[in-house]
């Protein structure tokens, strides 16, 4: 059921605890997260929530990180615990629950995989993921394909942001998780048409 006093309650904390510029990135993500549940029919409600807590717990230092990894009882595996960055999604899932009482799993799904992807993602983990690529303040090259892209087919811009994600990654010598690479396998063995995208 929709609780517009819960969306209140999120964005004023949300607000309260990020940083001005990241806040703004956090309002894009729900600018554009909205769009893309109304043109995919998706849930918009539930969109607006996951768009708003996705980057909940960005702001805290590696050590502030693993102590919440570690009190919220989390299973770290070696990539997690070395690009810990990659933990915010994860730890942000967890933190909607405690402060926030959220207990739908597609919103807590599409936060806590919004940094790697996962194979088989729900529309809305769809939604959330490709969102954060595309919010209006994004500036980096490709972006305006990517939204192109995104008007016409959530899956052949998910599967995009993927590849790009993973390019990204290769090029800066970090991390890969494996997430990332078995959901864009596993997009490509469901629809192989994706592969041809130009
Ligand atoms: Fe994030
Ligand atoms: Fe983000």
């Amino acid at each position: 059921m929709e609780d517009k006093r819960l969306i209140d309650v999120i964005r004023k904390k949300v607000k309260l605890k990020t940083t001005h510029k990241r806040y703004r990135h956090i309002e894009g993500v729900v600018t554009s997260a909205i769009w893309l549940a109304n043109r995919y029919g998706a849930d918009v409600y539930l969109a607006e929530i996951a768009a708003l807590l996705h980057d909940y717990a960005k702001n805290y230092t590696k050590s502030e990180l693993m102590h919440l990894a570690d009190k919220f009882n989390l299973k770290l595996d070696p990539i997690l615990t070395n690009a810990y960055q990659l933990l915010h999604g994860k730890i942000a899932a967890k933190m909607a629950q405690e402060e926030f009482g959220i207990t739908n799993q597609d919103v807590l799904a599409a936060i806590e995989f919004h940094t790697t992807g996962r194979p088989d993602m729900s529309k809305l983990e769809q939604i959330i993921y490709l969102a954060d690529f595309i919010e209006p303040g994004r500036e980096y090259a490709d972006v305006d394909t990517l939204r192109k892209l995104s008007e016409d087919s959530l899956e052949r811009a998910v599967f995009t942001a993927l590849n790009n994600t993973m390019i990204y990654v290769l090029k800066t010598n970090k991390l890969l998780h494996p997430n990332t690479l078995d959901c864009r396998n596993k997009m490509l063995i469901n629809n192989p048409s994706l592969a041809d995208i130009s």
